[in-house]
């Protein structure tokens, strides 16, 4: 109950979070095919990095692999909104697969840049983290012009050809704090280090990081609905910390959420990664609401407009 000077239990809800425009096109992607074409639709990797949407998806028919060579000759199979290398394209023609690419047009992008300056023969540097799927999309690109730099002692330690010849890209989902102390520290070694011609750490990462910012100063937790494999939503728990949250905590559902976390906080605040269906968010919301945060104010930081269209390989087919 409030009384006179106590703070009250409060809920802040982080706006934008959740979907961005690239796992709504990868979702109905693999969603429509299932429609048109019927199951099974094969997806090479996860189609997006959330547990629900995966196991949502897999119900209805898709069948996840890890690489093409799981795949049935002459199958379907959707690549996921991370990207794919050349190789894995060259793999999927030679078993004669059909394809439809879900990568992200701002991932894309990106495979356009390291395309575009390894063919001026620059070497480049992309900032990523190791082992995730869309670093090796990207340097599949150009492997004997890109070195990966994920640690500050990768930083310190890189190589290049011609110090007056080198650019940096980046992972889309990075943190953006992060990102710039890297740049920072190899363009005191690399005084020449070219900036990419556009972000490369796309909208939808900068808004959720900025609307998190923007709240976590008054929190006491701040739980993150994503998935552990998720980069972005990841990154949102560290730029809570960073920017003041007493606690942050990353959660794929509200049933994880555990009782003790919440003994002497009274202001939550809740956002999710890109990848992730607000329908969970607002499980969160119920599951806070049940023990007292009812109350919720929305912080919003910016309104998202931006949509892309359905890959073509897919929309040729769809019934009007
Ligand atoms: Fe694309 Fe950024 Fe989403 S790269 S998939 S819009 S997180």
């Amino acid at each position: 109950p409030d009384r006179v000077g106590q703070p009250r239990k409060r809920v802040l809800l982080a706006k934008p979070r959740g979907y961005c425009a690239g796992v709504d096109r990868a979702v109905v992607t693999v969603e429509k095919a299932l429609e048109t074409y019927g199951p099974p639709v094969y997806v090479r990797k996860e189609i997006v990095h959330n547990r629900h949407v995966v196991e949502t998806l897999s119900e209805r028919g898709a069948i996840f692999v890890d690489d093409t060579d799981e795949v049935p000759e002459g199958a379907l199979v959707i690549f996921s909104a991370h990207g794919v290398s050349p190789e894995v394209h060259a793999d999927a023609k030679r078993r004669n697969l059909r394809t439809i690419d879900a990568t992200c047009p701002l991932v894309t992008k990106v495979h356009q840049e390291a395309k575009r300056f390894a063919r001026d023969d620059y070497d480049i540097l992309l900032i990523g983290h190791e082992g995730h799927e869309e670093v090796e999309g990207t340097a599949g690109e150009a492997p004997e012009h890109i070195q990966l730099v994920d640690t500050a002692e990768d930083a310190a330690q890189v190589e290049v050809r011609d110090p007056a010849k080198v650019i940096w890209l980046s992972q889309t989902t990075l943190s953006v704090d992060e990102t710039m102390e890297r740049v920072a520290q190899l363009r005191e070694r690399f005084p020449e280090l070219q900036d990419p011609p556009s972000d490369d750490i796309c909208y939808a990462t900068q808004n959720r990081q900025v609307a998190v910012k923007a709240m976590a100063g008054e929190c006491d937790l701040v739980l993150v609905v994503g998935s552990q494999n998720s980069s972005n939503s990841k990154r949102l728990v560290e730029v809570a910390l960073q920017a003041g949250a007493r606690a942050a905590r990353l959660i794929d559902y509200a049933h994880q959420i555990d009782e003790d976390w919440l003994a002497g906080v009274d202001t939550v605040g809740v956002t999710s990664g890109a990848s992730v269906p607000d329908i969970l968010v607002m499980q969160v919301l119920r599951w806070l609401s049940e023990r007292g945060w009812g109350e919720v104010e929305e912080i919003t930081t910016a309104n998202e407009k931006i949509a892309f269209a359905l890959p073509r390989e897919l929309r040729k087919d769809l019934v009007r």
